[in-house]
């Protein structure tokens, strides 16, 4: 059977991993998660200063410095950077804080950039993201792009982040879904907007089975195809 590329991008904490870790496990497809490329690169930059400051230069002339691989399989997808596992580092609010700033440097995106497109030679890849449908794979067999409302979207990373241990108030996840949206829409380098031929699905009100149902059905048909 022929493979196929997925782009599944869309607004942050809308499920777009959660989704595309399942469609690459029932399909036997590669998954990537693209945010998490952004998120350590974040990490990266924070450990090169003291303090957990950043410095967009000194970490723009250093990306020949940093390795990201991915281990463990759709599944149980676990970050590596430079050969450590940095996993439960990358959902720290410390990255969520400055992932934008890092994300919006052309630089920063070129690097990551083909290193994505490179994942997807071979075809038989789900990719989450921002801008898998409109600047990676624009010949993707398959685009996605998952919206819900900002209040459904907080509550989510709300709880994520309780889960992972991190105190947060959901007033302060709330203002940085809205500030992150802001951001990610407004840049000038590839900023996240559907592509004209994404299915566009608003998952505020669905369940995390209807929305995978509506992914996979629409999978098959163009398998079928
Ligand atoms: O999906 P996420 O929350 O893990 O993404 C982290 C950040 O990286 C988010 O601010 C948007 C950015 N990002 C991007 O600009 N392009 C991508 N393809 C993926 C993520």
């Amino acid at each position: 059977m022929n493979k196929l590329i997925i782009a599944i991008d869309g607004l942050a904490s809308t499920g777009k991993s959660t989704q595309a870790k399942r469609l690459a496990k029932t399909l036997n497809y590669i998954y990537v998660d693209s945010g998490a490329m952004y998120r350590a690169v974040t990490l990266f930059g924070l450990k090169q200063q003291p303090e957990g400051r950043l410095d967009l230069g000194v970490l723009t002339q250093s990306l020949d410095q940093i390795k990201i691989h991915f281990e463990g399989g759709a599944e149980a997808q676990q970050t590596f950077l430079n050969g450590e596992n940095v996993t439960s580092a990358l959902r720290d609010p410390k990255i969520n804080e400055y992932v934008s700033e890092v994300a919006a440097l052309e630089a920063v995106r070129s690097f990551l950039g083909e290193q994505q497109k490179r994942m997807g030679t071979d075809k038989g890849v789900v990719m989450d993201g921002r801008d898998i449908g409109t600047v990676i794979f624009p010949q993707a067999d398959c685009k996605f792009f998952l919206t819900a409302s900002a209040e459904v979207r907080a509550q989510r990373r709300h709880q994520e982040q309780l889960e992972a241990g991190h105190e947060e108030s959901f007033e302060e996840v709330f203002a940085n879904v809205v500030a992150r949206d802001q951001q990610d829409s407004s840049r000038t380098v590839a900023p996240l907007e559907k592509a004209h031929d994404a299915v566009e699905i608003d998952v505020s009100e669905m369940t995390l089975d209807e929305v995978f149902d509506l992914l996979y059905v629409t999978v098959l048909k163009k398998l079928k195809s």
